[in-house]
C-alpha cells in the first residue's frame, strides 16, 4: 500500500526549525498544504518561503503548551483549507540534567510541550478527521521514549508518554484514522543548543533532519506505525525487554562518555 499524499492538508507543529522543517518540505513536495506552527514568526516565514516553493503554506504562531493554541490552529487551517488530513506533533525540546538538579517547572514544561502538547493537537483535529472519516497523525518521539538513560529523566518520561498514547490511539482510532510514531536518535538540528543541553561527545554520529522527514512520509504513505530512524538504534534499544541486565550495563558504559 502506498497512499498519494497530493492536495493533502498538514499541520507540522514545531515548523520553525529542525525536523519540522524538513517534513513540511517533505510534505510539500509530496503536494501537501501545509499550516506550519511554531512560537517564532521570523523563523516560520522562512520555512513557509521554502515549502511555498512546492505548494501553499500557511503559518500559525503560538504556543504548543497552552490548549488555545491547537483549537486556533485546526480553526485557521479550515478556514483557509477546509479540511485536515494529516498531524505531524513534531514540537518539542529537551533537558539534559540530573533530576536533582532539574526544577519542577523545568520538568512541568517538558511534559505540558512534549506531552500535553501531543494530547491537545489530537484532541483538536478528531472531530474533523471523525467526521471526515479519514485522518493520519504522526508523532515525533525520540529514542529516549524507549530506553531511560542517565540525565533524561523529564525528557525520557514526557517521550514515553507519546510513545504509550500513540499505541493506545493506533488501535482506537482504527480504521479510519491512522496513528503511527517516529523515534529518532541524536539529529544534526539546534535541539542540542538549547539552554540546559550540554552533551558535547555523542557516543553515535548524528543524522541528517532530512532523513526523519524521509521516513515521515514513508509511514504517512505506507501505514508504518513505528519507525526508528536509524533502525539499528531502535533494534539495540528493542533488545532491552530481552537483555535487560545486558543493556543496563551497555546504558552505564555508554553514558560515562558523554
Ligand atoms: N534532535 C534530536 O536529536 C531529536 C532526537 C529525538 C527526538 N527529537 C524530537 O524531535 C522534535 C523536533 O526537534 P528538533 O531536533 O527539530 O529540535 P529544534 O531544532 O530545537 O526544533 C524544535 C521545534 O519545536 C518548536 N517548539 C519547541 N517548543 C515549542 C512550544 N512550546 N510551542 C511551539 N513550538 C515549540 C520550535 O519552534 P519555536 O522555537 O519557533 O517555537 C522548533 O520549531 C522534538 O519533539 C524532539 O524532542 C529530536
Amino acid at each position: 500500500m502506498n497512499v498519494s499524499l497530493k492536495n493533502n492538508v498538514a499541520i507540522v507543529t514545531g515548523a520553525s526549525r529542525g525536523i519540522g522543517r524538513a517534513i513540511a518540505i517533505a510534505l510539500a513536495k509530496e503536494g501537501c498544504k501545509t499550516v506550519l506552527v511554531g512560537r517564532n514568526k521570523r523563523k516560520l516565514q522562512e520555512t513557509q518561503k521554502g515549502v511555498e516553493k512546492y505548494s501553499d503554506a500557511i503559518i500559525s504562531i503560538g504556543d504548543v503548551s497552552n490548549a488555545h493554541t491547537a483549537k486556533e490552529v485546526v480553526a485557521g487551517a479550515l478556514k483557509k483549507f477546509g479540511r485536515v488530513d494529516t498531524l505531524v506533533n513534531n514540537a518539542g525540546f529537551g533537558i539534559y540534567k540530573d533530576f536533582e538538579d532539574c526544577s519542577l517547572e523545568e520538568i512541568e514544561s517538558l511534559i505540558k510541550t512534549n506531552f500535553l502538547g501531543t494530547v491537545y493537537f489530537i484532541k483538536a483535529v478528531l472531530p474533523v478527521m471523525k467526521k471526515q472519516k479519514s485522518g493520519s497523525i504522526i508523532n515525533i518521539a525520540s529514542l529516549a521514549g524507549m530506553a531511560g538513560t542517565p540525565s533524561h529523566a523529564g525528557y525520557a518520561a514526557s517521550k514515553f508518554a507519546v510513545l504509550g498514547l500513540s499505541e493506545s490511539l493506533y488501535f482506537e482510532f482504527k480504521p479510519d484514522i491512522f496513528i503511527g510514531v517516529i523515534c529518532p536518535g541524536p539529529i544534526d538540528t539546534e535541539f542540542f543548543m538549547n539552554k540546559g543541553y550540554e552533551i558535547r561527545n555523542f557516543p553515535v554520529k548524528k543524522i541528517s533532519p532530512e532523513k526523519v522527514a524521509v521516513e515521515t512520509v514513508i509511514s504517512l504513505k505506507r501505514k508504518r506505525f513505528f519507525v526508528a530512524v536509524p533502525k539499528w538504534q531502535g533494534h539495540i534499544l528493542a533488545l532491552k525487554s530481552v537483555l535487560p541486565g545486558m543493556y543496563r550495563k551497555g546504558i552505564e558504559k555508554v553514558a560515562k562518555r558523554f
